[in-house]
């Protein structure tokens, strides 16, 4: 559960039977909240109060601990509109890291869809287990290996609809990607720098079998709404990284020309009916 003080701070408690957290000074019985609605308020023993909430996956990304950087919730979401992950799915993503894309790939692709997840290091493959097990229990569809990505696909998981990197070199992946995409698959790389983004979108360019290739960031802020203070907050979580999207494709059906170029003409997003040109 997710317990915020009256000035926002977050404490996050795994609740069991007869368990108690000390919080502020105070202590907080866990017998208290156990089967309780979402919600409410809960007193400590020093009499300040906390509304309890259960944590969304964003708040839990945000709270968990982390062994690697996780990837922002402002780019999670992105990421699976933009990789078009969808319900039987089957996806690859490597490295695991602390498991916060983990987690939402498995809640997309649901109970029928599988996410085989790569990670060369114990100590965070450790760490990504337990949050995933916290928050999600043990999830079917998922398939934790502890294996070096650029060494190759492993044959047990191919074929793939959809490949998902966030590690150093993402180019490095791109030949076994190639192989083990189903035509039509989505390969997405979330590098932190443009020079990372470069040679992935060369390699991809190179390799022949990927179009439509998309370079974007994602920029979100918050603003501040309270009365006549109405402004974007003072701070915000600007760079974070890029998005690199390809398409498999027949090889040789990717010229370059059939890219989505950045200075497109951009969707109509204003949601207004198009004009009838009739009219
Ligand atoms: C930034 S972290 C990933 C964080 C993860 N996306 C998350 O949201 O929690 C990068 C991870 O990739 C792993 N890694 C680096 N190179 C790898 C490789 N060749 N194969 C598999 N994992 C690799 C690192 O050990 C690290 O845990």
């Amino acid at each position: 559960m997710l317990l915020i003080d009256r000035r926002g701070r977050r404490y996050m408690i795994t609740l069991s039977p007869g368990g108690q957290s000390d919080l502020r000074g105070g202590k907080i019985g866990h017998d208290e909240l156990l089967g309780r609605d979402a919600g409410g308020t809960v007193r400590s023993t020093r009499g300040e109060r906390f509304l309890v909430v259960r944590p969304t996956l964003a708040e839990f990304v945000l709270e968990m601990p982390r062994g690697a950087q996780v990837i922002y919730p402002k780019d999670l979401g992105a990421i699976l509109m933009l990789a078009d992950v969808f319900p039987g799915a089957r996806v690859l993503e490597a490295g695991t890291g602390s498991g916060a894309l983990t987690m939402t790939l498995l809640r997309a692709v649901g109970p029928e869809g599988r996410v085989a997840s790569y990670e060369v290091r114990d100590d965070f493959a450790r760490v990504a287990e337990r949050n995933i097990q916290r928050y999600l229990g043990s999830p079917p569809g998922l398939v934790l290996r502890r294996h070096d990505v650029y060494d190759g696909i492993l044959p047990d998981d191919r074929p793939l609809d959809r490949i998902i990197l966030d590690l150093p070199e993402p180019w490095r992946v791109v030949p076994s990607a190639a192989e083990a995409l189903a035509p039509g698959g989505i390969f997405l790389a979330y590098v932190p720098t443009i020079l990372q983004g470069m040679q992935t979108v060369d390699a991809l360019r190179a390799s022949g079998s990927f179009a439509l290739l998309e370079t974007l960031e994602v920029l979100m802020r918050p603003w501040n709404v309270d009365g006549r203070s109405v402004r974007p907050a003072h701070r915000m979580v600007a760079h974070t990284a890029f998005l690199i999207v390809g398409r498999r494709v027949q090889r040789g059906a990717a010229p370059a020309a059939i890219e989505v170029p950045a200075d497109a003409e951009p969707p109509d997003e204003s949601g207004e009916a198009p004009e009838d040109p009739e009219a």
